[in-house]
């Protein structure tokens, strides 16, 4: 039987993809382009067209399958987008879902990860779920245009702390939680990298490795929400839910360092030194 995995193209999916293909399992890999899908990962995979605002696209994602790496999209910020899909895996034989939840959404209702955790729980699917701190990857990502063409980082979490992982090692963990499913099942990891940083030690590891200067801008909540909605045109919700983020983070609920990432994977975690010295093109000019 194969695990599938959605969000196959995404930061974490891509690398989940690969690290079980590594422990020899037959994977599927799922998202709305299978087109895209197949540019990344070729003949290595199945692919499967799955969106899960289209349900009829779900029987055929969960065929042959019995375990599930779950994501919910960035732009889909209503926990009802996702129950469907959970619903409909119902009926097939799931010996485990793995969600990728959030840091400390235990004690937050907010985000939409707390109802779906939630959901999956009532479900009766076996689950794992997985709660990572806030991933490097957002540097290279959403937050490099600043970064490349005004050397700036322009993040609203004030002066807080992050203990940041790389969306590699979240697959790693993933992809070795699902190859033992009843050995984790009912249960709840929260992974993070080895250190906090604040966002001007961030900008001081960046400027040493590109040998420019590059500043933390701390821009407040309001000022960030209509830069990102009104200059960015980025999707309304997803910049809502980062806002809501962005003000748990404030408070210090980013800062947090687990060992539990050593302990099911037996290595250390990327530091984020590391991680920008091997994604250095992305901070380039
Ligand atoms: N960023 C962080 O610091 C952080 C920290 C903790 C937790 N998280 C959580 O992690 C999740 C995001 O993971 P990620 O960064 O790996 O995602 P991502 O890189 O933004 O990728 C999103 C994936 O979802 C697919 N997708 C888009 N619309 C879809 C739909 N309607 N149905 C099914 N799939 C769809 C995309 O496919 P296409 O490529 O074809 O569009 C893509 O594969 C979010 O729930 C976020 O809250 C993020």
């Amino acid at each position: 039987m194969k695990v599938l995995v959605t969000g196959a193209s995404g930061n974490v999916g891509y690398h989940v993809v690969n690290q079980l293909l590594k422990l020899g399992e037959e994977v599927t890999a799922a998202g709305p382009d299978t087109q895209k899908i197949q540019k990344i990962f070729g003949n290595k995979v199945s692919i499967v067209e799955l969106d899960f605002t289209k349900p009829e696209t779900f029987d055929n994602a969960l065929y042959e399958v019995d375990r599930i790496f779950l994501m919910r999209p960035p732009h889909l910020g209503s926990p009802d987008d996702i129950y469907p899909f959970i619903e409909k895996a119902k009926n097939f034989n799931i010996k485990l879902i793995s969600f990728l939840s959030l840091m400390g959404i235990e004690k937050n209702t907010i985000p939409p990860h707390f109802k779906i955790e939630k959901f999956i729980e009532k479900s009766g699917i076996p689950y794992a779920h997985i709660r990572p701190g806030f991933f490097m990857q957002n540097l290279k990502g959403v937050h490099a245009i600043e970064i490349k063409e005004k050397d700036m980082i322009f993040i609203p979490a004030g002066n807080s702390k992050t203990s940041f992982i790389d969306a590699e090692d979240i697959g790693l963990a993933i992809a070795t939680i699902m190859h033992n499913p009843l050995k984790h099942k009912n249960t709840a990891y929260t992974i993070t990298g080895a250190q906090a940083l604040d966002y001007y030690q961030i900008a001081d590891i960046l400027s040493n490795l590109t040998k420019r200067k590059i500043t933390y801008a701390k821009p407040g909540l309001l000022k960030y929400r209509n830069y990102y909605i009104k200059k960015r045109g980025l999707n309304r919700s997803y910049v809502n839910v980062t806002v809501a983020l962005y003000i748990m983070t404030r408070l210090g609920t980013a800062k947090g360092i687990t060992n539990e990432f050593f302990k099911l994977t037996g290595k250390q975690p990327r530091t984020f030194e590391e991680f920008a010295r091997n994604n250095i093109e992305a901070f380039s000019k």
